[in-house]
């Protein structure tokens, strides 16, 4: 491969400039066609609550810093690496140069300098995000348990200890989920009945252990703030931090209602509480007995057999602490019985109406991935 001085470059030199041409123009015409979105790609999506968009904030200033530094040191490896590469001819090493003050001052106090401003950004980032409302228009507690996720409302002078107004044990779907108000705060509180397991909503980028406690007043405990551009959203929630065979399942919805729209479901929620227990169904309505057992967040029947003149669930709740109910969903996706949900272990006798012969589900509404099964009503 060697050539002598003014030669003509040899072929290797040309395949690997070629090689360097074409990947330049490939990332060039990358970004002409879709810049917006190589740029976006660099960043976490936007946040959706105003602590979120925090943090989001701190992130696009350390990755602008990052990038530039990127670029100055790789653009100088690079221009270091063609202009001083060896060229024919080049048999010598050049004069070697030790030590320059000036250079050793600017690269021990730039990086001082930027250092000191990403940690005051920090931990102003840090200051807003912990910083708690003592007036919040909500107080909501998140009870994290093997497998599930419940949503307890309590008054507005609450604290860690207080008793809920009332809770939402289904954390998904129309009538669960954590139904906060959009433009408003809300406190929330962590609380474990079991072992560690972690709140996370990623399109909040935020995520918070949620960590048993014999103190309630040391559970965990933060701001929400979803701004007023939210009402109508949904957001996904997951608990993100292993916890045992169920881990997975430990989904949430947290749904952002206009202040009106939440005051008329918060209301409806109390109104619920405070109403009378219905009186049991009148006796002779009831059927016969279908038993259906829930153990280990599992149906033990995955297939049962009703009539379609009516009958009676014989359900038997075996998990402890743990709330479940039993309804039977249509092939089209609508509820034909909706049944009240109880801790195990208990067991209730649900009466369920007539309903037309056929094959339908039926399922645990607070649990609907893992507790299904198949009801032939004929
Ligand atoms: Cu709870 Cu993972």
């Amino acid at each position: 491969m060697s050539s002598t001085p003014g030669s003509r470059p040899s072929t290797t030199a040309i395949i690997g400039w070629l090689i360097a041409a074409a990947v330049i123009v490939a990332l060039a015409v990358l970004l002409v066609l879709n810049g917006a979105a190589v740029w976006n790609s660099f960043f976490p999506p936007e946040a959706k609550s105003v602590q979120g968009q925090e943090i989001r904030n701190l992130y696009d200033i350390v990755f602008v810093i990052a990038a530039v530094i990127f670029l100055i040191v790789e653009g100088l490896i690079v221009w270091t690496v063609i202009r001083y590469r060896r060229k024919p001819g080049d048999d010598e090493l050049p004069a070697q140069t030790h030590g320059n003050n000036l250079a050793e001052a600017i690269w021990t106090i730039v990086p001082t300098i930027i250092v000191i401003f990403l940690f005051v950004i920090s931990w102003q980032s840090l200051n807003k995000i912990e910083t708690v409302s003592a007036t919040p228009d909500l107080r909501v507690r998140a009870v994290a348990g093997q497998f599930q996720w419940s949503f307890e409302y309590l008054p507005a002078d609450a604290d860690a200890t207080t008793k809920a107004l009332f809770t939402v044990n289904a954390p998904l779907g129309p009538d669960g989920g954590l139904v906060l108000p959009a433009g408003q705060t809300t406190h929330l509180y962590l609380r474990s009945t079991d072992v560690i397991h972690a709140f996370y909503v990623p399109q909040f980028l935020f995520k918070r252990d949620v960590v048993p406690q014999k103190n309630p007043l040391h559970d965990n405990q933060f701001d929400l703030d979803i701004p007023a551009s939210g009402a109508g959203q949904t957001y996904r929630g997951q608990c993100a931090e292993l916890c045992g065979v169920g881990h997975r399942i430990m989904v949430f919805e947290v749904r952002a209602l206009a202040p009106a729209e939440f005051q008329a479901w918060y209301d409806k929620q109390v109104a619920a509480v405070n109403a009378t227990a219905p009186p049991a169904p009148s006796g002779g309505q009831a059927g016969p007995p279908v038993n259906v057992t829930a153990q280990g967040v599992k149906f033990l029947e995955p297939t049962l057999t009703a009539p379609a003149a009516g009958f009676t669930f014989h359900f038997d709740n075996k998990d402890a602490g743990t709330p479940h109910d039993l309804d039977i969903v249509a092939s089209d996706g609508k509820k034909v019985f909706d049944s009240k949900e109880f801790p195990g272990p208990a067991v209730q006798d649900l009466p369920v109406p007539p309903i037309p012969a056929g094959t339908y589900q039926f399922i645990c509404s607070i649990h609907p991935t893992l507790m299904t099964g198949t009801l032939t009503v004929q």
